[in-house]
């Protein structure tokens, strides 16, 4: 069906062209004088210079075509010429049953979708996920999810770091502790010992042990880039090591960000990029876009319209090895070769423009991205303590995503428990109080930094979070468990169920003309549901679907307040209250599903 908004802007613009304007000037919006109207036309104002009249007297005009519509129950020209509108409450009540009866509520399906690929995440193996990972993993999840509700093809790929100077520091260390091992020994053409011989834990201490050693021993980190380029040109034994740090450490990173409530389609790294290289390579040479310069081959990738100068973008050291660089160059080309994408969306901190800029560009300069494919790069702020300095432990080490959510969990459990001395009763069973923390703190982390806007930094602020009041995931969680309580009851629930609610069972309640402001606030808002997808998948804006569920929430627990929805003698009336608030909830589960967590049955 046809959007909210453009329903009713069809009516305005079909007076504007009987009043003799042109129709486009009909436009309507959300009135931003909520005050003194719901929605609003500014077109008699924009129209005015063309058509040499004053602004009043031509939304005095339309107005008078209005005056018997059925969508608009009021329409007021007012100075300078605004035209301010309430609408009809059937017309109202009518577009929200039908949008509500829609598979995904008036979202309509994608006559033209997209084949986007999501590089989010950002992980890099031996090492464990960190709090710089956590706005890439969830932000990246989120738009994931929001460009699948508006109907787009999309995969996500973790793209791990696994092909760079951290594995040569991993296997030199290896090689210093255990040179007796056959991975080392080049003349070894036997068989790898099948089973690692070290563990995840291992590799947590080995890496930042060789990564301190690189910063005071040159000899050391000689090493390590000669374990590099060996790696990367083939070395059996190291690959053969490599392998097997990986397996161990995607196992781990899986979990993590599974706790996270994050899947990738793709499981892909920049080594999968190697196989591409040579040959990529000797055809930027060869077609003259790689030049040598100091040593290493680089590629110009200047604009005319540049504002200061950018470095080229080098795609062969000097030692003959790859960089980050030539990987996301060669990861382009095959996914153009495997995917042929519409659009590649790159989430990773916003300190990585640069980077992004180059490859981008060489690409495109190379002929390995295909004109019509957009490459977008979306940069994300920075998480900064109460300081308003990057965020760090206690005692100013990068602090673990692990413990992290371990925290905010901790906190949430605290927080249910008093909440339920506080509200007396029954108290959840220890397991199941365990869970239900855990799906909390998930909303509690996940919203505190999706309502940001990505390219802002955000404080890491956990009594903030995890609050059940407030622009906050736990609000919204609350919200919608207290509507589950309703639905429960009203359903004739015994007290203590709390199984999903008989959805199917609340068919016959249907939503009535809105009684109340507050059920008229509801209404507006679940008419505007397929809008907001549609920005925010746009607008590349997680912020916009949770605005729009913290509004709705306020909405709904307004109208809780002042409705006796349970006890309503009349009831047809108490049929429509359910409905509306049952409607909401389908909204809330919708939306939650695009910001990537759960709700509980109970809280
Ligand atoms: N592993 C990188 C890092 O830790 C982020 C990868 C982002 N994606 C990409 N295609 N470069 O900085």
């Amino acid at each position: 069906m046809k959007k909210f908004l453009d329903t009713i802007s069809e009516e305005m613009m079909k007076a504007f062209e009987e009043a003799g304007y042109d129709g486009a000037l009909g436009r309507v919006n959300i009135s931003n004088r909520p005050d003194l109207c719901e929605y609003q036309c500014n077109g008699a104002m924009a129209g005015a210079k063309k058509y040499g009249k004053k602004p009043i007297d031509i939304a005095a005009e339309v107005a008078e075509k209005l005056a018997s519509s059925k969508t608009f129950s009021e329409v007021e020209a007012v100075m300078p010429g605004f035209l301010n509108l309430k609408l009809d409450e059937k017309f109202l009540t009518d577009y929200v049953r039908a949008q509500m009866k829609e598979e995904k509520y008036g979202v309509e399906k994608n006559e033209t979708p997209l084949k986007i690929v999501i590089d989010y995440g950002g992980a890099n193996v031996a090492k464990p996920l960190h709090v710089g990972h956590l706005r890439p993993a969830v932000i990246g999840e989120s738009v994931k999810r929001i460009a699948r509700y508006a109907g787009h093809e999309v995969t996500g790929d973790v793209h791990l770091g696994d092909w760079g100077m951290p594995m040569g520091q991993v296997i030199t260390e290896m090689q210093e502790r255990f040179p007796e091992l056959s991975y080392f020994d080049e003349s070894f053409s036997g068989e790898y010992p099948a089973e690692p011989f070290f563990t995840i834990a291992d590799l947590e201490e080995i890496y930042p042990t060789a990564s301190g050693k690189c910063k005071n021993d040159e000899e050391y980190k000689k090493k390590c880039l000669k374990a590099v380029l060996d790696l990367q040109q083939g070395r059996r034994g190291y690959r053969a090591l490599w392998r097997q740090i990986l397996d161990v450490s995607i196992k781990d990173l899986k979990r993590n960000y599974s706790n996270l409530g994050v899947e990738f389609e793709l499981w892909m790294g920049e080594s999968d990029a190697d196989p591409y290289i040579a040959d990529m390579i000797k055809d930027m040479k060869d077609k003259g876009y790689a030049y040598l310069s100091e040593g290493a081959y680089v590629v110009d990738i200047r604009e005319e319209s540049d504002k200061k100068e950018l470095p080229p973008c080098i795609v062969q050291k000097s030692d003959g090895s790859y960089n980050y660089q030539t990987t996301d160059i060669a990861t382009i080309l095959f996914r153009e070769k495997d995917i042929k994408p519409d659009l590649i969306i790159y989430i990773t901190d916003k300190r990585q423009e640069l980077h992004f800029t180059q490859v981008f560009r060489a690409a495109k300069k190379c002929g390995i991205a295909r004109e019509t494919t957009k490459l977008e790069f979306l940069g994300n702020g920075t998480i900064n303590g109460a300081d308003g300095h990057p965020f760090k432990t206690r005692d100013g080490g990068v602090p673990r995503l692990e413990f992290m959510l371990r925290e905010i969990e901790d906190k949430m459990y605290e927080r249910l428990r008093e909440n339920e001395e506080s509200r007396g009763g029954e108290a959840l069973p220890e397991e199941e109080a365990r869970r239900t923390a855990k799906m909390t703190a998930l909303a509690a982390l996940k919203y505190g930094d999706l309502s940001n806007q990505i390219a802002k930094d955000y404080v890491y602020d956990v009594e903030k979070f995890t609050a059940s009041e407030g622009d906050t995931g736990p609000y919204i969680l609350y919200t919608m468990s207290r509507i589950k309580s309703i639905l429960r009851k009203y359903l004739g629930s015994a007290d203590g169920d709390y199984t999903p609610v008989d959805m199917k069972a609340l068919e016959d309640c249907v939503t009535g003309i809105p009684d109340s402001a507050h059920a008229r606030d509801i209404m507006k808002d679940l008419a505007m549901f397929p809008h907001m997808v549609e920005d925010a998948f746009n607008e590349r804006a997680p912020h916009k679907v949770c605005s729009y569920l913290f509004g709705l929430a306020n909405d709904v627990n307004s109208f809780y307040h002042d409705t006796r929805i349970l006890t309503e003698e009349d009831e047809e009336k108490k049929k429509a209250y359910i409905a509306l608030i049952r409607d909401a909830l389908k909204l809330f589960e919708a939306g939650i599903e695009m910001l990537g967590f759960t709700a509980p049955e109970h809280m």
